[in-house]
């Protein structure tokens, strides 16, 4: 069984951990191919780990099964020994050299046994690889023959298994592909993808991972067979790919090419030092042409793994920032290919719902796709939703989104009911009391550094002149709330939690919502996404107030003590009850009668929970109940105090 973790994710990118016979392999991650034969390997596979920090790599089994001698050594050492690398080693089938040279001398079965005999951690199912340009049937029978073969190869395959997904460029196929896999697979690997990665066909590459990926098992990891230049990783993470592998590095090096996460540049064309990754502080890219070729190759493969392994780890860094869209973006600005396969990325936006996060820590502008961001277009979406029966918003163009535009109270939003205001914001009129919510609320972009139009005095028509300032601003705030916990749980809950007694403080700094109080309890915290986080006095109000299953996360009997006392909840406890919660949602824990035992954030989205195995679901923010007192405190007698110090 796959024990895949999710440890931080943005979206279906995630950093993650998968086990393996020797060690964990830390996803996103690259592995680079190690060639069968040493001789022909460009970097020595112990500088792969000591130099370059990586910890796992693919080696082909086919190639090793077809040279007697390295099958017979294979079969004596382990492949761990033969190739002198003790991590992970996963290996290839032989479908792409099947596909290359149009035939292999090696059957399904037998590749796989040999894989197992050799002790490989990840073996591959020698799959059917189907082009892009296959016809309907052909590629129909290429996914059909790779799923038979994957269904034979699980019941002979102890360890882990990698299932091809093929498909060609039929969307139907892939989906149906993906979802077989799913059923066998511990590693679920896209394939028959290398024509469309060489020719920049990252538009089509896409529309393929997009058709695959509501059929890929989230607990899964994923692979992208072939993928191995930086400009791609942030590109393929977007979509859930969680594992690299490529031979690029060396084929580029041996035609001079340089690789850069900004495109790909020939060596010739290189006249200045500009990276100085440990090949190129030993000898710079410039002085690299003159060398001989054997000295050129071996550095410029040693330069493209250095520039493959730190834009993995760029693409990691991303991930726990929650911006990989803007990496993403920033990589796509390398080359229009890239920006077409991303534009394909947000016209999908509704294929990310699901994991599309309720807020993140920042939304930064990078390119004219920024606007299009499944976070965006859910935000709209839902605005939508939020806006009906709510009287028409007349738009205001007074108020600005410019930094302190929050700062202070918007006399003029508060003027005669029932006429609400909305402003100008980069996406599109939004209603004043949302501004605060991500992805307005914490935006950065161009037009916050352009000056501003002045800001005129409120029409003096929109002022009642029989209300003082501290009335309007009392009426605001109503509203400003209202609108903020109809945004979170519907208007009948909002209506609710907003009895007489509510107290709001704002921060006097920058006016934005900080804290509602009831009669002077805490009942909400506001976060700086704008989002209310209620209190545990909130917490059993909404669990009382709003009908189940919505809100909800189940936790499975066993472990509802455990969570009830405030410990985390992990995935193979929980059980999905609300599947429109999404990640980072604020949810109720509830036992399986509905008692609350703990409101958590989650980790993942509803459809993932109770799916991986291992790792955590939800982390709790407060409990039912204390912790058990400690040893110590239930029996004091046994711990006597220290001596007092002596007097000075
Ligand atoms: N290497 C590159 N593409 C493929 C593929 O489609 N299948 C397998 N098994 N290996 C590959
Ligand atoms: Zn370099």
């Amino acid at each position: 069984m796959t024990g895949f973790e999710l440890l931080f994710r943005d979206g279906y990118a995630r950093i993650g951990r998968l086990p393996t016979p020797h060690g964990n392999i830390e996803t996103p991650a690259l592995l680079p191919v190690l060639h069968p034969d040493q001789e022909r390997q460009a970097i020595p596979a112990s500088e792969l780990a000591a130099g370059f920090g990586v910890k796992a790599a693919i080696s082909s089994a086919y190639i090793l099964w077809r040279q007697p001698e390295l099958r017979a050594r294979a079969e004596a050492e382990g492949l761990h020994r033969l190739l002198g690398f003790d991590g992970p080693l996963m290996t290839d089938s032989g479908a792409f050299q099947q596909h290359a040279y149009g035939h292999v001398e090696v059957g399904p079965e037998e590749i796989l046994e040999f894989q197992n005999r050799i002790g490989s951690d990840i073996a591959t199912v020698l799959d059917i690889f189907v082009e892009s340009t296959a016809a309907p049937e052909e590629a129909q029978r290429g996914v059909e023959e790779t799923i038979a073969r994957s269904k034979v190869a699980r019941g002979a395959r102890p360890g882990l298994l990698a299932v091809p997904v093929q498909g060609g460029a039929y969307p139907e196929l892939r989906y149906r592909s993906a979802h077989a896999a799913s059923e066998v697979g511990d590693v679920l690997a896209i394939g028959g993808v290398v024509p469309l990665l060489e020719q920049y066909r990252f538009a089509e590459l896409a529309v393929q991972l997009l058709a695959a990926r509501p059929a890929l098992a989230p607990e899964r990891p994923v692979h992208l067979f072939g993928a191995g230049h930086p400009v791609l990783f942030a590109f393929a993470a977007l979509f859930g790919v969680d594992l690299f592998d490529s031979s690029s590095y060396h084929k580029f090096a041996r035609r001079d090419a340089v690789m850069f996460p900004e495109g790909t540049v020939p060596l010739d064309s290189i006249r200045e030092s500009i990276c100085d990754c440990r090949a190129c502080r030993e000898v710079p890219l410039p002085e690299l042409r003159g060398r001989p070729v054997a000295e050129r190759e071996h550095q410029l493969a040693r330069h493209n793994l250095a520039a493959c392994v730190s834009e993995v780890a760029r693409v990691r860094q991303a991930i726990r920032d929650g911006a990989l869209w803007e990496l993403a973006e920033q990589r796509a600005a390398g080359h229009p290919a890239l920006f077409a396969g991303l534009r394909v990325a947000v016209r999908g936006a509704r294929w990310f719902a699901t994991v599309e996060p309720e807020s993140r820590d920042q939304f930064r502008w990078c390119s004219p796709l920024s606007g299009l961001r499944p976070g965006v277009i859910r935000f709209l979406a839902r605005l939508g939703v939020w806006k009906q029966g709510r009287g028409p918003y007349r738009y205001h163009p007074r108020v600005r989104l410019t930094p302190g535009a929050l700062r202070t109270v918007p006399s003029h939003a508060s003027t005669g009911e029932p006429i609400a205001w909305e402003t100008a914001t980069p996406i599109g009129p939004v209603p004043l009391e949302l501004l605060e919510l991500y992805p307005v609320g914490n935006w950065m972009g161009p037009e916050q550094y352009e000056p501003a139009p002045p800001r005129s005095a409120p029409d003096p028509a929109e002022v009642d002149p029989a209300e003082t300032e501290a009335q309007r601003l009392e009426r605001w705030t109503q509203r400003h709330v209202a609108g903020v916990l109809t945004w979170c749980y519907g208007a009948t809950l909002a209506e609710q939690l907003m009895e007489p007694g509510l107290g709001v403080v704002r921060s006097a700094r920058s006016g934005r919502l900080r804290r509602l109080e009831r009669d002077g309890v805490p009942w909400f915290t506001v976060r700086n996404d704008g989002l209310p986080q209620p209190t545990w006095a909130a917490a059993r109000e909404i669990h009382r107030l709003l009908p189940t299953p919505r809100g909800r996360v189940g936790v499975l009997a066993d472990a509802a003590p455990f969570v009830e006392s405030g410990r985390t909840l992990f995935s193979s406890f929980g059980r999905p009850l609300d599947p429109s919660l999404l990640p980072g949602s604020v949810a109720l824990l509830v036992d399986p009668e509905d008692r609350l035992l703990a409101v958590g954030r989650l980790l993942l989205s509803p459809s993932e929970i109770g799916r991986f195995q291992r790792g955590v679901a939800a982390t709790i923010l407060s409990h039912a109940r204390a912790p058990p007192p400690t040893l110590e405190e239930e029996a004091p007698e046994l711990f006597p105090l220290p001596p007092d110090p002596p007097a000075p």
